[in-house]
């Protein structure tokens, strides 16, 4: 990761003791063109930092994540095909506003992240992270969520409706009959979403600008909870270790 100069490694202790050196100046110094800036959020192995990439030259991505040994599969196939229009950011999402300065960004992608269900603060469609996005965001900056939970995907369509931000896309079934991908990048399909697939849940989609202004406020509703959970490592490895993820309602 480190002879890779589009890889950028900066847990809160760098960030802290080094500082960043691209904040208001991905374009200038780091992209060296005025292209928009599209961020994935909790990139994994960057599938979609990767898939949009090779689909539009004319915009720059950057997959952010913590975990380094997930982002390197993406690194390694922008670095083996050339990819100039790639970066990968190793941090914390709540760090955004460190990386980028107002305005810089204009769109996100949230990939499949954990739907926390019990920590409102965590949830990364939630108001806290809504408003770290706006802090980056230029103004009208979309967020889009590819995801396979029905709470997430219940909770920020609430989200979207309680404070009347403009949806641009809805799906619960996104290859579901009759749905054929509006575009060809909803099919890009990452790690996890391969997973959710293979278990026969359905993947949803939701796009919506967020204003820079008006004031945010949590969806009062009571939302049922999902009822499975991701595979562990070993039960990745070991199938007959699964039953315990419970089977998802039909
Ligand atoms: C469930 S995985 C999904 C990965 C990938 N988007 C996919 O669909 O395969 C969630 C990812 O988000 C990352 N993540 C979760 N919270 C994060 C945070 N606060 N800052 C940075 N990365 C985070 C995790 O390291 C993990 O790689």
């Amino acid at each position: 990761m480190e002879t890779m100069e589009f890889v950028l490694q900066y847990p809160f202790g760098v960030l802290e003791r080094e500082g960043f050196p691209y904040r208001g100046k991905w374009h200038e110094e780091f992209f060296h063109n005025s292209n928009p800036v599209v961020l994935e959020l909790g990139c994994g192995k960057g599938e979609y930092t990767v898939g949009l990439a090779r689909r539009y030259p004319d915009k720059n991505f950057i997959g952010i994540d913590i975990k380094g040994a997930r982002m390197w599969t993406g690194a390694c196939q922008a670095r083996d095909e050339g990819l100039g229009n790639v970066a990968f950011l190793r941090t914390d999402i709540e760090l955004l506003d460190h990386f980028f300065a107002p305005g810089e960004v204009a769109e996100i992608w949230i990939t499949f992240p954990d739907p926390q269900m019990k920590k409102v603060r965590k949830r990364l469609t939630g108001t806290r992270f809504l408003e770290l996005y706006r802090k980056v965001l230029a103004p009208g900056g979309v967020v889009n969520l590819k995801t396979d939970s029905p709470f997430l995907y219940t909770y920020t369509r609430e989200m979207a409706r309680h404070n009347g931000l403009q949806l641009i896309a809805d799906t619960s079934d996104l290859y579901g009959e009759g749905h054929h991908c509006a575009t060809e990048i909803l099919g890009i399909r990452t790690y996890y979403e391969q997973q959710w697939l293979e278990r026969g849940l359905t993947i949803k989609y939701i796009s919506f600008e967020l204003p820079g202004q008006q004031a945010l406020s949590e969806p009062e509703v009571e939302i049922e909870h999902d009822t499975y959970r991701s595979f562990s490592r070993g039960e990745l490895q070991h199938p007959e270790l699964r039953e315990a993820a419970v089977k998802p309602k039909q």
